[in-house]
């Protein structure tokens, strides 16, 4: 079985020998941004850069950083408990570039190590783009091979990624995995696109505005890229499990917390 901890260490080395400087997970209360209580992306502690506001310390990064959502912009407080991919607490793996490469980078280097490293089946895989995002279509096309009907466009805000109501943002594209018809839910975009059946995984960004709080934007300096992995739903997709809570992660905290309480996860009295 492949454990959460070799799928964070084989995310950071593939983009570590790929120039990328590895940056340690800021801590989960963000220094010095007044826009945010938690940190949300992997994003967060770059956000400086992405704006121009900082010189980064290298042109690519690469992170496994500590996020909650359970608030704000990014909420999945309301999911927990309804679907087997939510929980507020996780950790975002995601590679940056600072103005170095952009789309042709980010997708290339995405597939490289999900169907090589990973080995995940491309049968299985299916992407979304912003529906006016040509250049990322045809980039699927061009590195994955895939077709028309693997490529979902979307319009709406699901595929243009931002921080919060102001900061950096652009369109952006996602990486799902079919987990089989045994799971309830559609494909992205269609009604049933909540159900856990297709499980987004990865997100590419393509970032290339500034927001501003009168809902003006302006270009970034220089376009970047900003990615998201969840590495919880990636551990579940390589330990063949289909809900995150039964990854060696969770298992582990899960009998710790029984034995901690001589409860029962299910709710049982454990004998004593
Ligand atoms: N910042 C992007 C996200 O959180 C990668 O999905």
């Amino acid at each position: 079985m492949t454990s959460l901890n070799q799928i964070r260490s084989t995310f950071i080395d593939f983009f570590k020998v790929r120039d990328h400087l590895v940056v340690p997970s800021a801590p989960l209360v963000p220094q010095d941004d007044p826009t945010l209580m938690f940190v949300n992306a992997g994003m967060v502690p770059f956000k400086n850069y992405f704006v121009g506001a900082a010189t980064p310390p290298a042109p690519r990064a690469v992170s496994s950083q500590k996020c909650v959502r359970a608030g704000g912009k990014h909420n999945d407080l309301d999911n927990v408990g309804y679907t087997a991919r939510h929980h507020t607490f996780f950790e975002m793996l995601g590679n940056f570039s600072f103005g170095d490469y952009f789309k042709e980078g980010a997708i290339e280097s995405a597939w490289t190590l999900i169907t090589k490293e990973f080995g995940l089946s491309k049968d299985k895989l299916l992407v979304t783009v912003f529906h006016t995002d040509e250049e990322a279509a045809n980039l699927w096309k061009k590195i994955a091979g895939f077709s028309d009907d693997r490529i979902i466009r979307i319009a709406t805000a699901d595929n243009f990624w931002s921080m919060g109501d102001t900061g950096p943002c652009g369109p952006c594209s996602e990486i799902f995995i079919d987990q089989g018809p045994e799971l309830a839910g559609g494909p992205p975009g269609s009604p049933d696109e909540d159900g856990d059946r297709f499980l987004e995984f990865w997100n590419l960004v393509f970032m290339q505005f500034e927001r501003f709080e009168d809902g003006t934007e302006r270009p970034l300096p220089k376009p970047q890229i900003d990615t998201g992995m969840g590495l919880e739903r990636m551990a579940a997709i390589m330990q063949g499990v289909k809900s995150n809570y039964e990854t060696d992660l969770f298992r582990t905290l899960i009998a710790a917390s029984e034995d901690a309480t001589g409860v029962k996860a299910e709710g049982a009295a454990t004998p004593s």
